[in-house]
Parts: structure tokens; C-alpha cells; sequence
């Protein structure tokens, strides 16, 4: 089988637009901070660890994201954190990011939203410094807690919105209906934050279009169970809606058995402005190369195809135009 689509991506500058940072905690970072911090957790080794990362479904990994995360509790575990995965970047070629954080997740354990801002802040500078990485934040409001606690949290971050980009939706997909949430996006909205959510990670294709309707979201996370539902498929290729869709995330999360059944490339082909993205990858196998190389295996990505998906990071990131053209143009 021809190598080309996977050497082009190799080798082409590329965006990730859905990673959550406290996602990419390794597990020797992860019992490292939990050791200096004094955080008792029921691993002792990296053994330990990576066989507890056995999931059945969304949750089950959640409960296990959210143990994680409380290790993290000063400015220096934040930057630490960020300057891993933003070496991860320089290695494989990602010139720009979108990286989500869950600030509810720091704030309910007493760790203010400056601390971790700090932290991100100094490795992001220090990066763009380095080697000009391109990096924008996403801030993801949890749906399964109440919208009130949304709001406060969107109100306490308000005298740092000139570090946030954009507000998101994550965690608990089934039980928590994004219209739960539309006064928190609609305010997120009228400060000049872009909006994205997670949608049809589990839950139906109906989820995907109750959160276009009710928050009016410029981008999908996740978005796969589209495929359910031709005629979405087809207004989400005339919309140009962007899905930053997550391979060994899905397989990690028995969304699918095999990644042969994956519905990317049969959404690419339909139109539909899809990507590919790592999730949480110290939890589900894989940086973005690693995601790409798992697709190249299962289904074989064609030059065209994977010429497209990079294409696709670049047009359905939230870049200004002309830094958007900077970088297609050199994909041609
Ligand atoms: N938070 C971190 N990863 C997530 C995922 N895949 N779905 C929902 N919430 C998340
Ligand atoms: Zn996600």
C-alpha cells in the first residue's frame, strides 16, 4: 500500500484543534505531582497506572480523567503540563493548537483559575518564544455540573479573557442537553468568545443538532454519530461546520470496535470539513501522529485525503484569515 498520505502529513505543518491539556498527563508526570503533592491515588507504579486505563464507555474514563487531574495543584505542575505537550507539538510538526481546559475541574479543589492560567501562560510565551508555536485556549465548561456554576465560572475568568479564545462543552454527554447551557454560551458570545461543544461522541445524531440550535456553535467536537443521519451528513458538508473528530479516542472509548469501522474518510469524502485530533492522549494511546498513523493502518489514507484533513485543521481553526492562508498556501 502507498505511503504518500501518511509521508505528506509527516512531513506538512498541521493544527490540532481537541486536545484537553489534562489530557496529555503522563502517567510518570501523574505519579511524579501526585508524590510532591501529597495526593494519594490507587496506582503505585507506571504498571499500575496504564492497566487501570481499561475503559468500558465515556464515563468510566472520566472518573479516572478527573483523579488525574487533581495532582495538578500549583503554577509549576500547570506549566509543566502545558510545555510537555507543547514540546510534543514541536516534534510533530503541529505550528498551530487549540487546547481546551476544564477550569471547573482546578477551582472545585481550591486551585484558583489565575494559577492555572499562570502556568499555562509562562510555557505558552516560552514556546512561542522558542520556535513561534501558535496556540489558542479553549475554555470547556462542564456539563454535568449546573449551569450556575458555569456562569461563575465564565465570571471569575472574565478579567482573563485576552488568554481564552473560545468556551466549549466537555465531560458527561448523555443526561446534560446543551440548552442547559445557552445563557452560559449566549454571555460567552457577548464577551467575544467563539463557541464550540462536544456532541455525538455517544449520544445520537439528534445531540448534534440540538446543539447547533441551541448554542450556535461554530465547530463539533467529536460529531461522529453524524454518520446515523444522512441528511445532517449533508447540511454539515454545506455548512462547512468543522468536527474534530478523535480516532483512538473512539476506539479507547468503544464508540467503535476497529478503527476499520471508523466513519472519518467516508465523512471527508462526503464534504464534510472533519480532522484529526488526539483527545487525551496520554490516556487513549497516541499523540496526533500516532492518530494518523493508526487511520493510515486501519483504512489507508490517500495523498488527497490526507492532503484535505491538514487542509481542514488549518480552515476550521479560529486563525485569522490571513494567518489561515499563510499556512494553506503552503499545502498546495
Ligand atoms: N473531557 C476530556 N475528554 C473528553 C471527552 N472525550 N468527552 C467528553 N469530555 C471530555
Ligand atoms: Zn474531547
Amino acid at each position: 500500500m502507498s505511503k504518500a498520505g501518511f509521508e505528506f502529513v509527516e512531513r506538512a505543518p498541521k493544527a490540532e484543534l481537541h486536545i484537553h491539556i489534562e489530557g496529555s498527563l503522563e502517567p510518570d508526570l501523574l505519579l511524579r505531582l501526585a508524590e510532591k503533592n501529597s495526593v494519594v491515588l490507587p496506582y503505585k507504579t507506571l504498571q499500575d497506572v496504564t492497566s487501570a486505563y481499561q475503559f468500558q464507555d465515556l464515563q468510566s474514563f472520566l472518573d479516572l480523567y478527573y483523579l488525574g487531574a487533581s495532582v495538578l495543584v500549583d503554577e509549576g505542575d500547570f506549566y509543566e503540563l502545558m510545555w510537555r505537550y507543547l514540546c510534543r507539538c514541536r516534534n510533530e510538526g503541529i505550528v498551530h493548537t487549540e487546547i481546551m481546559f476544564d477550569p471547573q475541574t482546578h477551582t472545585r479543589r481550591g486551585v484558583s483559575l489565575e494559577t492555572v492560567l499562570s502556568g499555562f501562560s509562562r510555557a505558552i510565551v516560552k514556546a512561542e518564544q522558542e520556535w513561534q508555536q501558535s496556540v489558542l485556549l479553549i475554555l470547556c465548561l462542564l456539563r454535568d455540573l449546573p449551569e450556575s456554576d458555569a456562569i461563575q465560572t465564565l465570571t471569575d475568568a472574565r478579567p482573563l479573557l485576552q488568554q481564552i479564545t473560545a468556551v466549549g462543552l466537555d465531560s458527561a454527554e448523555i443526561g446534560n442537553p446543551p440548552a442547559k447551557f445557552r445563557k452560559s454560551f449566549e454571555m460567552a458570545s457577548s464577551w467575544g468568545l467563539r463557541k464550540v461543544a462536544h456532541a455525538g461522541e455517544e449520544a445520537g445524531p439528534e445531540l448534534i443538532r440540538e446543539t447547533l440550535r441551541a448554542l450556535a456553535v461554530e465547530r463539533i467536537d467529536h460529531g461522529v454519530q453524524c454518520i446515523k443521519d444522512p441528511d445532517l451528513v449533508i447540511s454539515l458538508a454545506e455548512t462547512k461546520i468543522p468536527l474534530t473528530v478523535c480516532p483512538l479516542s473512539n476506539i479507547r472509548l468503544k464508540v467503535y470496535d476497529r478503527l476499520e469501522q471508523h466513519p472519518i474518510l467516508q465523512l471527508l469524502d462526503a464534504g464534510v470539513r472533519v480532522t484529526v485530533n488526539s483527545d487525551d492522549p496520554a490516556y487513549f494511546g497516541g499523540y496526533l501522529m500516532e492518530n494518523f498513523r493508526a487511520l493510515d493502518r486501519s483504512q489507508g489514507l490517500t495523498e488527497i485525503q490526507a492532503r484535505q484533513l491538514v487542509r481542514n485543521s488549518f480552515s476550521g481553526s479560529f486563525l485569522p484569515h490571513n494567518r489561515k492562508t499563510q499556512y494553506l498556501d503552503q499545502l498546495r
